[in-house]
């Protein structure tokens, strides 16, 4: 059971979600070389928001997540959509074996904070990708706690600097850093600004 289980139903209702999906996925076609991707992941897809906002450019796409729930409605839009080129996966990285597959491009949006073992998955996703794969982490810049209302035991943000010594002693060169989208929310009657940024790993 993931915490995430409960909000699958209702994700796609939030308009700002859907459009911050197209709109990274839009910056991701700009600072990334798509050319000769033929296998992609996503990890922590969610419903699906950002792969299906990039179905059209990348032949193959797993849609790997870790709640059951998420994978399902996934699944249902794939069905409803009749798209054959997205593929959702009820699977967990950080508590599974790796699996055989391998991909020229990983993607993860706003859940990197949400996995304890960064380095981990770092690393997971190095093994996964086959030379000259990118992995794509799209998150959020160093933040005072105030982003996640309610029980969160995440990392509060990312320092770019300490995010590229992890990518880089992984084995990853860095190829990209930029804002790529700004999220604001009312926080206690005043409006604040979270800047999501990508970063862009090559193996
Ligand atoms: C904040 S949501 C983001 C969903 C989607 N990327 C989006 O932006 O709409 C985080 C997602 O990561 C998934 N997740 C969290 N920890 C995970 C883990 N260890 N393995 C796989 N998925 C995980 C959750 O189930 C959830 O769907």
């Amino acid at each position: 059971m993931s915490e995430f289980d409960d909000k699958a139903a209702t994700w796609d209702e939030n308009p700002d979600r859907v459009r911050r999906a197209v709109e990274i996925a839009n910056y991701l076609k700009e600072h990334t070389s798509l050319i000769g991707v033929k296998k992609a992941m996503e990890y922590g897809s969610g419903t699906g928001l950002l792969s299906f906002a990039l179905q059209d450019t990348l032949p193959d796409i797993t849609l790997m997540d870790g709640s059951e729930e998420m994978t399902k409605v996934a699944q249902q839009k794939v069905n409803d959509q009749d798209v054959h080129n997205l593929h959702p996966l009820h699977y967990d990285l950080m508590e599974q074996p790796l699996p055989k597959e391998r991909y020229d491009l990983i993607f993860i949006l706003q859940t990197l904070h949400h996995i304890d073992d960064t380095t981990g998955f770092i690393e997971r996703a190095y093994n996964l990708l086959n030379r000259g794969g990118q992995l794509a982490i799209i998150d959020l810049e160093k933040e005072d706690g105030s982003f996640h209302d309610g029980p969160f035991h995440g990392h509060k943000g990312f320092v770019r600097k300490e995010l590229e010594r992890q990518l880089t002693s992984t084995g990853f060169s860095i190829e990209h850093y930029g804002v790529c989208w700004k999220i604001e929310k009312e926080i206690e009657g005043h409006k604040k600004v979270f800047p999501l940024f990508m970063i862009i790993g090559k193996k």
